[in-house]
């Protein structure tokens, strides 16, 4: 058969994402001390989770699972030591771009008093970015938080606004002539639920009235940091990263299935972003697809999963881009990625994800990016570290870093800035 080649706008950025507290390494924040609180609980969970029907014994194929140091990030990758040959390794796949997040911990570990060496740290990062060709997209929360602040109620505190905007603000002028992409905020819908309604992250709340709380919150300081982030500089891009989920009706012509869709889609995908007001540019998560049949019971079809169980669904990311078609911003994919740890999947999920991201700006969608997650296997949050999302391999003991296949597959993408089917 013919192969066709698909080609990306002129300038397209091709990028991978990474959090601080999932790569960094020696962090002091509210996930720290979770992580020590939680670690045993949650190997037990999995024990208990995985426990095999004939022996009674645990069994899966990730026994580290099992294991209490799997929940405890500690030093992680130690990209904090090792950024330079980290990002070597993104140069050489080709990237001319790349997600980083500050950890807010680092630079404000007591209220109001800046850490003036973390800051050139994370200045050092910015640039060895910059001088490896490739254009910075930084996020400055990714979840996790000065214990300080944590213990003042974090993102539920009426203070949490201000503490962020002050934060942005000294962000905005130290690094405004470094920066041009800012992200406010990582998936607030995420991030609210899983700590505020499902009660999985900390602070292990369930509680409608707080998680609304924190959601305005939360919106608050979005459009807090835009300004502050404008007023040093009127250049720069500043957006945040709002996770999307693809649902669709379990029965096409079900009106009930239909209303669980229209309601899924408010909370989860729209009443956030209708809480900000300004964003330069939208930053689209996608890794979910959720086929609803009323009163909202999720009917995956599941057959093909990651080694999370998390549904493999390429033609969603399609779906969602052109639903953001009207807000006439950019677009950017600013994640999108799988567990995958024999890397089997990986190569066909990302040309999968490609197609219809292509098809979707062959239709008039204005994408000017995409970035996998993740560059390197990382500490997974409550899943700790063994789900592995890396283009590149985390041997834990030695850390030794191995570029997988699949990541030599999107080099070839990003480096003709096309597609081959
Ligand atoms: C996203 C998070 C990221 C990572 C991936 C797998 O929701 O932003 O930190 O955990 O999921």
């Amino acid at each position: 058969m013919e192969k066709k080649t698909l080609k990306f706008p002129d300038g397209f950025l091709w990028g991978a994402a990474t959090s601080a507290h999932q790569i960094e390494g020696g962090n002091t924040n509210d996930w720290s001390e979770w992580e020590k609180k939680s670690a045993e609980r949650l190997a037990k969970g999995a024990e208990a989770k995985w426990q095999a029907r004939k022996t009674g014994q645990p069994s899966s194929k990730f026994p580290e699972m099992f294991d209490q140091k799997n929940y405890i990030s500690g030093r992680a990758c130690d990209h904090y030591n090792r950024y330079g040959e980290d990002f070597d390794i993104a140069k050489s796949l080709n990237l001319n771009a790349f997600r980083i997040s500050i950890e807010w911990s680092r630079i404000e570990p007591k209220e109001g008093e800046f850490n003036e060496k973390e800051i050139e740290h994370y200045r050092k990062v910015i640039e060895a970015i910059r001088a490896r060709g490739m254009e910075p997209f930084v996020t400055l929360w990714h979840w996790t938080l000065p214990l300080w602040l944590s213990e003042i109620g974090g993102v539920s505190s009426k203070k949490f606004p201000l503490c962020f905007e002050r934060y942005s603000q000294k962000m905005a002028k130290e690094y405004s002539n470094i920066v041009k992409y800012w992200l406010t905020l990582n998936e607030p819908t995420a991030v609210t639920s899983m700590g505020y309604l499902s009660g999985v992250w900390p602070p292990q709340k369930k509680n409608p009235i707080l998680a609304l709380r924190v959601f305005k919150n939360l919106g608050r300081s979005h459009n807090a940091a835009y300004k502050e982030i404008h007023q040093v500089s009127s250049s720069a891009q500043v957006g945040f990263v709002n996770i999307l989920n693809y649902f669709d009706p379990f029965k096409k012509k079900s009106y009930l299935d239909k209303l669980s869709v229209g309601l899924a889609n408010y909370f989860s995908n729209k009443k956030f972003f209708n809480l900000t007001n300004n964003n330069d540019f939208l930053a689209v998560d996608y890794y979910f697809h959720h086929r609803l049949k009323f009163p909202a019971k999720e009917n995956n079809a599941n057959r093909n999963i990651t080694d999370l169980g998390w549904e493999i669904y390429p033609e969603g990311i399609y779906h969602i881009l052109k639903d953001y078609k009207k807000f006439n911003l950019p677009i950017f994919i600013t994640e999108n990625g799988l567990a995958d740890a024999k890397d089997e999947k990986r190569a066909k999920f990302i040309r999968e994800h490609l197609l219809w991201v292509h098809k979707a700006i062959s239709e008039g969608v204005d994408v000017h990016g995409y970035f996998h997650w993740s560059l390197l296997d990382n500490f997974e949050w409550d899943k700790g570290f063994w789900p592995r999302f890396g283009l590149v391999e985390i041997d834990y003991e030695t850390l030794e870093r191995k570029i997988r296949p699949s990541a030599l597959e999107y080099k070839k993408i990003c480096e003709t800035n096309t597609l081959k089917i």
